[in-house]
This record gives structure tokens, C-alpha cells and sequence, in this order.
């Protein structure tokens, strides 16, 4: 079976942006393996002086290489965050930081860096707690998503987003998790 390399980067219990994906990655699961990395679970280090001196002595924990390969050679990425300060958590870039290696997820030649990832598509899931719209100059983590898949490589980017959240009622937000949802679902068949 093809397989999906799933960021869940939803931090908070209750997490909206997770019912959204959980969803979505149960429809998917059925048509691909799903390597499942939750940053919850996880501690990844900034990356500081002394991990780049020992990147440049070819020293990277075998488990972030691993989980690097695995990420490379999955056939879809998707990833679940919130909207954090007008991005996306900072655990999920520094979880970027940890896999974006040298010759793994993406090499160099004389000229410039290319991609290594295998993955033709991304999903990127979120919701927001104001009125920002995916592609709104505000709107500062889509942007990054793209332009990360740019160096690694990755293909075409589709994002399913509820907005408005923390200024819904109870019942106004179920049912933008449900339409959510449903988006979702849809995209599915053809992701
Ligand atoms: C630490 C933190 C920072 C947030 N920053 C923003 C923000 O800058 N803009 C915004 O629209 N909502 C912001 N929100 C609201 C969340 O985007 C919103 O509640 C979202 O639905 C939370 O997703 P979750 O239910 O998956 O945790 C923030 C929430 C938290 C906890």
C-alpha cells in the first residue's frame, strides 16, 4: 500500500484542527499506510550551534534520519495545526527544522537546492480563531508550507481550513468542523 506521512501538530485537548483530521486521515487509511507522527508526543531540539557543528560532522541522530527517509519517500504528506499567532505552532517548525536534511529530504548542486521528497501531495489542515481566509496577507502559514515544499520537492498543496472559530458558538463551530469535514472527505477520492 502507498503511504501517507501524517504531521499532527494539534497541541491543545479538544483540538478542533485534530476532529478535522482525524476524519480525514481515518478516509485515507483506508487507501494508505499512515506513518503518524504527533508533536505532542515528542520533543524535537531547536536546531542551535552545536547541532549544525555536528550536522557539519555528519552527525544526525539516526532516529530524526529515519524519520527524515521516511518522510521523503512517502507518497502523500499531511499535516494538521492550528493557527498560532497568525502561523502555525512553533513545534511544527522546529519539527521542519529536524527533517529538512541534507541529501534526505533535499540536496544541493553549484546552483541552488532541490527537493528529495517524494510526496506528488500535501494536505495542510487547520482552523483559525479569526476571520482569516487561506491566502490572506495575514495569513502567514500556508505560505511557509509552500514555500517548505518548494526545497523539499513536494508537489501540489491543498488546504482544508475553518475560520472565525473562537468567535462561533458551540453549535456554529461543529458545524464548521463538520463542513470541514465534509470538504475534506470530498478531496479525499482524487488526494
Ligand atoms: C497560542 C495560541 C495562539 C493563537 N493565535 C491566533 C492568531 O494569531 N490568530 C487567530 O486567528 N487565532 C489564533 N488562535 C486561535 C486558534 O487559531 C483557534 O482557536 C483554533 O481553532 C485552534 O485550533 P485547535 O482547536 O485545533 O486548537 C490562537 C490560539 C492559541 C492557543
Amino acid at each position: 500500500m502507498r503511504k501517507i506521512f501524517y504531521v499532527d501538530a494539534c497541541l491543545r485537548t479538544g483540538s478542533n484542527t485534530k476532529k478535522i483530521a482525524d476524519a480525514i486521515i481515518a478516509k485515507l487509511s483506508e487507501r494508505y499506510d499512515i506513518e503518524t507522527v504527533r508533536l505532542s508526543e515528542h520533543t524535537f531540539p531547536v536546531v542551535n550551534n552545536d547541532i549544525l557543528n555536528d550536522r557539519a560532522n555528519g552527525i544526525v541522530p539516526d532516529e530524526y534520519v529515519a524519520m527524515a527517509k521516511k518522510l521523503a519517500d512517502a507518497d502523500r504528506l499531511v499535516i494538521a495545526a492550528p493557527f498560532w499567532d497568525m502561523s502555525f505552532p512553533g513545534a511544527l517548525k522546529v519539527f521542519l527544522e529536524n527533517m529538512s536534511l541534507f541529501n534526505v529530504t533535499f540536496g544541493s548542486n553549484e546552483k541552488e537546492c532541490y527537493g528529495l521528497c517524494k510526496a506528488e501531495k500535501v494536505l495542510y489542515i487547520t482552523t483559525r480563531g479569526m476571520n482569516i481566509s487561506t491566502g490572506d496577507a495575514l495569513e502567514q502559514a500556508t505560505p511557509y508550507v509552500k514555500a517548505i515544499g518548494k526545497l523539499w520537492g513536494l508537489g501540489e498543496l491543498h488546504v482544508i481550513s475553518a475560520q472565525n472559530m473562537d468567535y462561533s458558538t458551540e453549535e456554529q463551530k461543529a458545524e464548521k468542523v463538520r463542513n470541514a469535514i465534509e470538504e475534506g472527505l470530498k478531496l479525499c477520492c482524487e488526494f
